[in-house]
């Protein structure tokens, strides 16, 4: 008795003290872990498959070793290895095809004749992928065991030292990669603040291995929590996946470029849906838009700035107690909603409002409607699983029920009704990691609403509606613009599964579980697949989905969708925004580099920041600098939270000047844009360039990701500290002209600090070798650009040539009748143009007339001195309409 009053002494003691020390065991060493024996290996001109069988006695250190595992080893093409290491049966979980269509192998590479090469070691089992014509070793997982076990698998890879790595997003890390003892964890996650260090949203389980000699890639095609660690030991670099379910579905592209690489990429995930023309407009929203006389004032108040207003958004402040699918009938009333939809489609211009996958818990028709059609997450018992969101208790769509799909777009289509609904143009989706804001296991999910007052008090009606010039149902204009405002099911080792804390902790977010904050993991979706292992498919499902909603809305319209969560290939059919950034400049810096990510390696080029920052109070330098660099990011989207002070560019004098100059320069090279990003759609070739990208063997570009190249020509080199105005930059080893004076550059190679840029500029390059098509002029919306006529610039290199390309299509339609697709060049003093030449422009009034060429560094001859000079920017006026191919001298 006395012995065990003592134990419980003891015991209460440690739990007492663990308050503050946390006892562990020491972490198991799973280098103790017997690794795989290769059998049965049968070798085949295209590829090779084996058994492999575990050499020892299992360690069973994270769950239950497999005995026995099957390899496949598959020349796929030239520049492509598929090495695939499952159970012999395949029971497994493997990403299912809805969620990532592979691309159908049709094995016409071989060991003889492709770029990179498959060796292995039968004992224990590793393997090699070389690089043919170096030798070199790309991918070597000779030196470590391989692990695998039913809930964790282990493979790692040497490294040249200080690799160069690059990918595996999305994080707000460097854009190379830190190399020396870096976790990085996939596990989607609602990152408010986009905290350095952590996972975010998305998933992208793919990198870049840049050296001086080649650059390739690797995807693990595995939708499975994982922690990826990057460590220099002993000047021994090596990337090692520690990943908590699923097989080991590897990918590896030769290059050996970088750009090769993101196009090999391309063929497995899929190209990058094109988006309308439109979109490439600029866009308005924030969160706390009270009621439709805030959207019609910001409308109004963007009119009278003169700051070109594409596209108006609304978040969920539009829904009836956050409700999806409705309206509040007091602050943004159908009619009201309706007015100032066809207010701006009757200006040229758009309109897009917010949907999260969580729908309220509530007696309403489209929960009704959703579980009728069963088609909610559940729990074991049957009973719909509930989280917290915006509108308090929550169901969450199962994005894999064949229900799901028929439900989602018949609410789209009812709701979204062109004739008697919210005519939207196109959608953002978000909340989609699934994001729910109780944490695990959330047993009382209505007490924990009402204790974070979900949803929140709605603010008293207004009196009247305030008056808004030009505006339909207002009346008189007074507006200023400046007035305008656990279940664990069984834990053991060797024994069954545990999907809510397996004994592998990925980092998530430590010291968040896998189930907090969002759908628990243990939930069973339909056809037996478990949120453990679908999880980081969730946001790139809901776009699925949410594409086919707009198509049957919009028929035969390309959708512009926005996501907040995605996976590898989500880029086919959504575009992407960084999510909830604060308004701070080492954020609006990272922005960069998170751009980057998506645009030139994960294949999501239509991506953007939140310009000014959405957490916080932005800054009127800040906001005016983060105005110029989004005008450079694919997606141009101002937008804030409902507690930050309002950041609409209008507000502030510089801000304003700044939005004008920089949505000037980007709208007069919309073309440009339009035409990167449908090459991109067809071939994967990015529409954003790190440095690296174009200068491969320049070491110096290795690690620059505060500067970038939009498309093939145009050098952006924001500057990137607060209150500064200069920014130390490194302009490349090649011709350069400086954008708004069309001089050449001299130097290059090397760090230059540019000085004396006003708040309301941003340094840019025009790189030498490039033709770019410009409109003459800008205009207020898109359509209005459309039909200015085109000077083009011609940038000439040290040969005195230049080459570039322009694409023009309707601008939103999927399937092209007729395009104009031509390749311009420029040589010996002719500019020539081929192509296609099918689109024809006045039937909706878009200019396919040149009316001026450019040429910059344009030799003449110099009658005085006799000798050759350069001349700055020579101009020339034409009056030529693209019907045919055409040859002009300058
Ligand atoms: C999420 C989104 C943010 C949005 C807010 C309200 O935090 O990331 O953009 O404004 O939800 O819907």
């Amino acid at each position: 008795m006395a012995t065990l009053t003592r134990r419980v002494a003891i015991l209460v003691f440690i739990s007492l003290a663990s308050a503050t020390i946390v006892i562990r065991p020491p972490a198991p060493d799973v280098n103790s872990c017997p690794g795989y024996k290769a059998t049965y290996i049968e070798e085949t001109s295209s590829g090779l498959t084996a058994e492999l069988q575990l050499a020892g006695t299992a360690c069973n250190i994270y769950g239950r070793d497999l005995a026995t595992l099957k390899l496949q080893a598959t020349y796929d093409s030239k520049s492509r290895i598929h090495v695939k290491i499952t159970d012999t049966e395949e029971k497994r979980y493997q990403i299912p095809e809805e969620a990532f269509p592979r691309p159908h192998s049709e094995a016409t590479g071989s060991a003889k004749s492709s770029d990179i090469t498959f060796t292995y070691t039968t004992f224990p089992f590793g393997f090699t992928i070389t690089r043919r014509s170096t030798g070199e070793k790309l991918f070597d997982t000779t030196g470590d065991t391989l692990v695998f076990e039913s809930q964790y698998l282990r493979l790692k890879t040497s490294l040249p030292t200080d690799p160069n790595i690059y990918g595996l997003g999305e994080h707000t890390d460097s854009f190379r990669l830190p190399n020396v003892n870096h976790t990085r964890t996939l596990w989607s996650r609602d990152s408010y603040g986009i905290p350095q260090k952590s996972n975010l949203y998305g998933n992208h389980p793919i990198y870049l291995d840049h050296r001086e000699s080649g650059t390739h890639g690797v995807l693990l095609l595995n939708s499975n929590g994982m922690d990826i660690k990057l460590k220099t030991v002993n000047g021994q670099s090596s990337l090692e996946y520690n990943v908590i379910g699923g097989i080991l579905d590897l990918y590896f592209f030769a290059g050996p470029e970088p750009v090769a690489v993101a196009k090999q990429y391309a063929e497995v995930a899929g190209l990058p849906t094109m988006m309308p023309y439109w979109g490439l407009g600029f866009h308005q929203c924030r969160y706390g838009y009270r009621d439709w006389i805030d959207l019609a004032e910001v409308i109004a108040n963007h009119s009278i700035a003169e700051i070109p207003l594409e596209t108006m958004w609304t978040d969920i402040d539009y829904m009836y107690n956050r409700w999806v699918f409705t309206l509040d009938p007091e602050r943004f009333p159908l009619d009201k909603v309706r007015e100032i939809i066809d207010y701006l489609h009757e200006h040229g211009q758009h309109y897009i409002a917010m949907v999260d996958p969580a729908i309220a818990y509530q007696d309403y028709p489209t929960f009704n409607r959703g579980k009728q059609d069963g088609i909610f997450l559940k729990e074991a018992d049957g009973s719909i699983h509930k989280g917290v969101v915006w509108p308090g208790v929550t169901a969450f769509p199962d994005w894999f029920h064949p229900n799901t799909s028929p439900f989602w777009v018949g609410e789209f289509v009812e709701f979204f009704s062109a004739d008697a609904g919210v005519d939207i143009d196109g959608v953002w989706i978000d909340m989609n990691e699934p994001a729910s804001f109780c944490n695990y296991p959330c047993n009382d999910p209505e007490a924990d609403a009402i204790e974070q007052k979900m949803p929140p008090q709605r603010l008293p009606v207004r009196g009247p509606p305030r008056i808004i010039p030009g505006f339909p149902g207002t009346g008189k204009p007074t507006a200023s613009v400046h007035s305008a405002e656990r279940r664990v099911r069984k834990r053991q080792k060797g024994g069954s599964i545990d999907l809510i804390s397996p004994l592998y902790a990925i980092t998530n977010d430590a010291p968040l579980g896998l189930s907090d904050r969002t759908a628990h993991t243990d939930i069973v979706h339909y056809g037996g697949l478990s949120e453990y292992d679908t999880h980081n498919l969730y946001g790139a499902m809901m776009s699925y989905t949410t594409y086919e909603a707009m198509l049957a809305r919009r028929p035969g319209l390309r959708p512009l969708i926005i996501t907040r969560s995605t996976f590898a290939g989500a880029g086919k059919r959504v575009g992407k925004w960084l999510g909830d950034n604060m308004s701070q400049w080492d954020q609006y810096r990272w922005s960069i580099s998170g751009m980057l990510g998506f645009a030139s390696i994960y294949q999501m080029p239509m991506v953007g920041s939140d310009v000014c920052g959405f957490g916080g109070n932005t800054t009127e330098t800040l906001c005016a600098r983060w105005a110029s660099l989004g005008a450079f990011n694919p997606f141009f989207r101002n937008h804030n939270g409902d507690t930050s002070i309002p950041q609409e560019f209008y507000r502030w004098p510089l801000v304003a000047s700044s939005a004008r100059k920089s949505i000037d320069i980007r709208y007069r090279l919309l073309d440009y844009i339009y035409t990167a990003m449908y090459h991109q759609s067809i071939d994967g070739t990015p529409l954003l360039n790190p440095l690296f990208f174009k200068y491969p063997k320049d070491t110096n570009t290795y690690s620059i990701d505060a500067q970038f190249i939009y498309g093939n020509a145009l050098l952006v080199s924001p500057v990137i500290k607060e209150n500064s105005t200069s920014v130390e930059v490194y302009l490349p080893k090649d011709t350069l002209y400086d954008f708004h004076t069309g001089k050449k550059i001299k130097g290059g190679g090397m760090n230059m600090t540019l000085t004396n840029i006003p708040f309301d500029e941003i340094p840019l390059h025009i790189i030498g070798g490039n033709i770019l098509p410009f409109r003459s002029s800008s205009a207020y919306t898109t359509t209005e650009l459309r039909t200015r006529p085109f000077t083009i610039v011609i940038a000439l290199d040290e040969c005195g040539e230049a080459s570039g390309s322009l694409y023009i299509d309707d601008g939103v339609s999927i399937q092209q009748e007729a395009v104009i697709d031509v390749m311009m060049e420029y040589k010996s003093g002719k500019l020539s143009i081929k192509g296609k030449f099918g689109f024809k422009g006045e039937k909706d009034g878009v200019s396919v007339k040149i009316e001026a060429v450019k040429v910059l560094g344009k030799k003449r001859k110099d009658g005085r001195s006799g000798g050759e000079e350069e001349e700055e920017v020579f101009e020339k006026k034409v009056d030529v309409e693209l019907v045919g191919n055409v040859e002009i001298k300058v």
